[in-house]
């Protein structure tokens, strides 16, 4: 005889399997709840922490709150106001569906709810222990909803331990919030912890102003807009230049449809477009709207919404590709020395004056439109005027930059210091050139260009020159035979971890091009590690570019060094070496008025 041992799970049990899910931290909670504010249509949300969240977590909001029996309702799983029937997953307009949040942040914690819809003379108050309903009534209150979460995991001693330390714990609350204020410039958010301050924003619709608030003000003037419309993706946010760069991906913030996620189509579309202009192991910082028809976006792939799954993720990475390329192009920064001058000039007294800054605007407010697109912050080139702003101080700017490549040309080169360094009298100021990456940038992109056309000139050997590698730079080597003759090498295996070298690029002819290629090799063996995202065969024309440029120490003639601004004025990227270093750091008249006081 048999014994039937499959149950179901009592209500309470199934609450907490959820809860495992769906409130790993108190960040987690938080992110249900202020996104139930949103849902709510709530323009303030007031949040009020205490130890990181463990403690407490109090939220506020103005939104259209709940009836009696929605807040009662509101706490049984799979309780939702948001959908009907699956279909509507495929139409979403709200960032909760799965009704499951409130009764499982309630299952761990001491859980009380006090909300008033438009409709009501008064509002409720319901308390909850134990995922148990243990009290209702009636309380004077405005329209709207407060939420208090206590002692969250108290129940659950196990999901405790894994929480960090306050500190911590309190920083992943703000990033989320961060994230989403980010969303939502017409919504006002604040964050008290311990009594203090820790993020506002001011909800005036202002896209930049929770950018700044989230990043800092300093990073918030150096955002440019990025903007792209293709085969039903949209894209819009805004990207750091390529000086402000992150070693990890925490600010590299994604949206579809509104809603915060993490993708890596996306992210990997972002970083591609930076790949040339960032160092090693560094990332952008960037705020990118994804806009896609409901139905091309699947956002059910996980209990915390995070990962969206894209039906066509080809025209995801082309739309988020080109919005960056593009923007980059159109507004690249030349670094001024205006930051490091004052220390110098000044012995350290101006040390705290910030990253270079443009002169004031006007203040733009208003929503996202096509107008506040094209008024954001971006520091004009060579203008820069060290004034210290007020915190309250617009960051929009009146005037477009010109394009970079437009003024080199205008640069005369005036001579040449230690051999390095092109000086240049610019309609502004001064400009020095590091002649080596200058170079390099330009060789760099006729690499790329020949390359994409029909490979590089290379000239044969006469005889072929055999060389051996150690194990694992011959085993590089081997499977990059391809990206190397795209650049005009001709290598090929010769048996055990020796190579015939039949052809070298042209450029290389008269250099010691053996020693080059193991250099390359070399360079491959480390950067397989540290740089998984590049494109190998990209590196391989970075550092033959490298290779043949003029070295620090070349002498040059003016003919020579105004050739090479001409050519460099030409590239696609005058700004940045494909190494990421800066080009050209130019002192502006203004900075020269200031240091000999003559402002
Ligand atoms: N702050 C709020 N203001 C008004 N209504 C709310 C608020 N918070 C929750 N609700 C109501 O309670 C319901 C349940 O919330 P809950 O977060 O548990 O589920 P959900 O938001 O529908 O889906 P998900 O589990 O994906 O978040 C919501 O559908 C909504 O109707
Ligand atoms: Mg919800």
């Amino acid at each position: 005889m048999s014994i039937d041992r499959v149950m179901l799970l009592d209500e309470h049990t199934a609450n907490r399997i959820a809860a495992g899910e769906v409130v790993e931290r108190p960040a987690s909670a938080v992110k249900e709840l202020v996104e139930n504010a949103l849902d709510a249509g709530a323009t303030r949300i007031r949040l009020q922490l205490e130890d990181g969240g463990r403690a407490l977590i109090r939220i506020e909001d103005n939104g259209c709150g709940m009836s009696r029996n929605d807040a009662i309702m509101a706490l049984q799983r799979h309780a939702t106001s948001k959908i009907r029937t699956a279909d509507d997953l495929f139409a979403l307009n709200t960032l909760g569906f799965r009704g499951e949040a409130l009764p499982s942040i309630a299952s761990v914690s001491h859980f009380s709810l006090f909300t008033r819809s438009e409709e009501e003379e008064a509002g409720i108050h319901l308390t909850v222990h134990s995922g148990e309903i243990e009290s209702i009534n009636e309380t004077a209150m405005p329209c709207g909803t407060v939420i208090m979460v206590e002692e969250l995991f108290y129940n659950t001693p196990a999901r405790m331990k894994f929480l960090k330390s306050t500190a911590a714990e309190l920083g992943r609350s703000l990033d989320i919030v961060g994230q989403l204020a980010v969303a939502h410039p017409e919504v006002s958010f604040q964050v008290v912890h311990r009594g203090q301050d820790a993020l506002s924003t001011p909800g005036n619709g202002d896209s930049l102003a929770p950018l700044a608030a989230v990043w800092g003000r300093d990073t918030a003037r150096k955002l440019i807009p990025v903007e792209f419309d293709g085969s039903g993706v949209m894209v819009r946010g805004f990207i750091a230049t390529p000086e402000i760069t992150r070693p990890g991906r925490s600010h590299e913030l994604f949206y579809v449809n509104g809603r915060p996620i993490k993708n890596r189509v996306a992210s990997h579309a972002l970083e591609d477009a930076f790949r040339a202009l960032t160092p090693e192991s560094r990332y952008p910082v960037a705020a990118i709207f994804i806009t896609v028809p409901a139905g091309d976006v699947d956002v059910n792939v996980h209990p915390t919404k995070t990962e969206v799954k894209f039906v066509r993720d080809g025209d995801v990475h082309h739309a988020v590709s080109q919005a960056v390329k593009s923007a980059l192009l159109k507004y690249g920064i030349v670094p001024t020395v205006q930051a490091a001058v004052p220390d110098v000039a000044f012995g350290g007294a101006a040390s705290h004056s910030p990253l270079p800054l443009f002169s004031g605007g006007s203040t733009r407010h208003g929503s996202m439109d096509a107008n506040s697109w094209s008024q954001l912050g971006v520091e004009r080139l060579e203008t820069n005027v060290a004034i210290q702003p007020r915190a309250d101080e617009p960051l929009s700017l009146p005037e477009e930059p010109r394009p970079f490549a437009e003024l080199l040309r205008e640069y005369q080169v005036l001579g040449q210091l230690q051999d390095t360094y092109i000086i240049a009298k610019t309609p502004r100021g001064l400009a020095v050139i590091d002649q080596h990456v200058a170079h390099e940038r330009v060789l760099y992109e006729r690499l790329t260009v020949s390359r994409n056309r029909n490979g590089i000139a290379s000239q044969l050997l006469n005889p072929p020159v055999t060389i051996t590698l150690e194990r694992r730079e011959a085993l590089l080597l081997a499977e990059h035979t391809h990206s190397f003759k795209a650049s005009g090498w001709e290598v090929e295996k010769f048996g055990g971890d020796s190579f015939v070298v039949r052809a070298i690029p042209a450029s290389l002819s008269n250099k010691p091009y053996e020693q080059m290629l193991r250099d390359m090799v070399d360079e491959l063996v480390n950067q397989s590690i540290t740089r998984r995202l590049l494109v190998q065969q990209d590196h391989v024309l970075i550092t033959n570019a490298c290779k043949m440029a003029v070295k620090a120490g070349d002498p040059l003639t003016v003919g020579e060094m105004t050739e090479l601004l001409q050519q460099l004025a030409e590239t696609e990227n005058p700004y940045l070496c494909p190494h990421g270093r800066p080009i050209v750091v130019t002192i502006g008249l203004n900075d020269l008025e200031k240091l000999f006081k003559r402002a």
